[in-house]
């Protein structure tokens, strides 16, 4: 069986305080783009992984063979498997690489090993996993709360084209969220924050989200926005400069994703995407750095 697991960015994220539990409650609206891990899955004896990246780990604290573990402790399923990771979203780069590799698995040996988890169980599963796993059960867009693991699709009106540009250094998900400042951190302080759902949406929630569903590029990126994004470029210095370099070249917007230290352009149009790409591959930018033209899953 072959998975493909796709990399997603974050085109809002904002903080509503740090919970008892040590995460921070948030809203974040996710878009999956066609930037993919494979996995290659074959029912066998025992588990197994091997991984095309030497800097990961294919040991047990791989999120591969955690949630392959996971799935048969639920379920009592005694089957195996033996799976190849094929790498290529960047690690640590805000781009949700281990958890989309966690979701295809759950997703993969649901299949292979025929244990019939509908989409809400798995997800359930997925959350034990990561904030971010559950959102690679739906996709293409989804508005996400909680720590990010409630999870409400959202229709994409249109395809989005983005140039997804990665520093060589990685940032680590705990670090950035623990280097937001109080300030940045609207509810201040730990057990602050409140259950999200009884919230009502600010404008600019209600803005996005209706400029997504229109598939309006030009809108979305006005309405772009990381609460974690100045936390990130304390973290590294990178991040502001390709932030600068990006708007430079007039795309629709430019934002951070995620927790870093990925800073994506999001482009009017495929052309648009390509030319930006083109520039900054050949151009003044004296980073080493990954650029990617990618467009959102449909
Ligand atoms: O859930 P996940 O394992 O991806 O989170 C990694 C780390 O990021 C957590 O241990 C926590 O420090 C931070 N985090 C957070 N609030 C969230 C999601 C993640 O503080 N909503």
């Amino acid at each position: 069986l072959v998975v493909w697991a796709p990399a997603k960015v974050n085109l809002y994220l904002e903080l509503h305080g740090k919970r008892a539990d040590g995460y921070h409650e948030l809203t974040t609206l996710m878009v999956a783009v066609r930037l993919y891990d494979t996995l290659v899955m074959k029912e066998s004896d025992g588990l197994r992984l091997s991984c095309s990246a030497t800097e990961l780990s294919s040991g047990p604290d791989n999120l591969v063979l955690r949630a392959a573990r996971l799935l048969q402790k639920e379920t009592g399923c005694e089957r195996g498997a033996v799976i190849r990771l094929i790498k290529r979203i960047p690690l640590a780069a805000g781009l949700a690489g281990g958890s989309t590799d966690a979701a295809a698995t759950l997703a993969g040996l649901n299949c292979l090993w025929r244990l019939g988890l509908d989409r809400s169980r798995l997800a359930d599963l997925a959350a034990q996993l990561g904030s971010d796993v559950p959102f690679f059960l739906y996709g293409p867009a989804a508005w996400c709360t909680g720590r990010g693991e409630r999870v409400e699709p959202l229709t994409l009106g249109g395809a989005l084209h983005f140039v997804l540009v990665c520093p060589r250094t990685g940032l680590s998900t705990a670090a950035v969220y623990g280097a937001v400042g109080q300030d940045a951190d609207p509810a201040k302080g730990p057990g602050a924050a409140a259950a999200r759902q009884d919230w009502n949406p600010v404008p600019q929630e209600t803005a996005i989200r209706a400029a997504v569903a229109a598939g309006r590029a030009e809108e979305i990126g006005r309405l772009l926005h990381n609460r974690l994004q100045p936390a990130g470029e304390k973290l590294c210095s990178a991040i502001a400069r390709i932030h600068a370099r990006l708007a430079e070249l007039h795309p629709a917007g430019v934002l951070m994703s995620g927790s870093g230290s990925t800073v994506f352009a999001l482009c009017r149009s495929r052309d648009e995407a390509n030319s930006i790409a083109h520039e900054l591959s050949h151009g003044k930018i004296e980073e080493d750095l990954r650029v990617y033209r990618v467009r959102s899953c449909s």
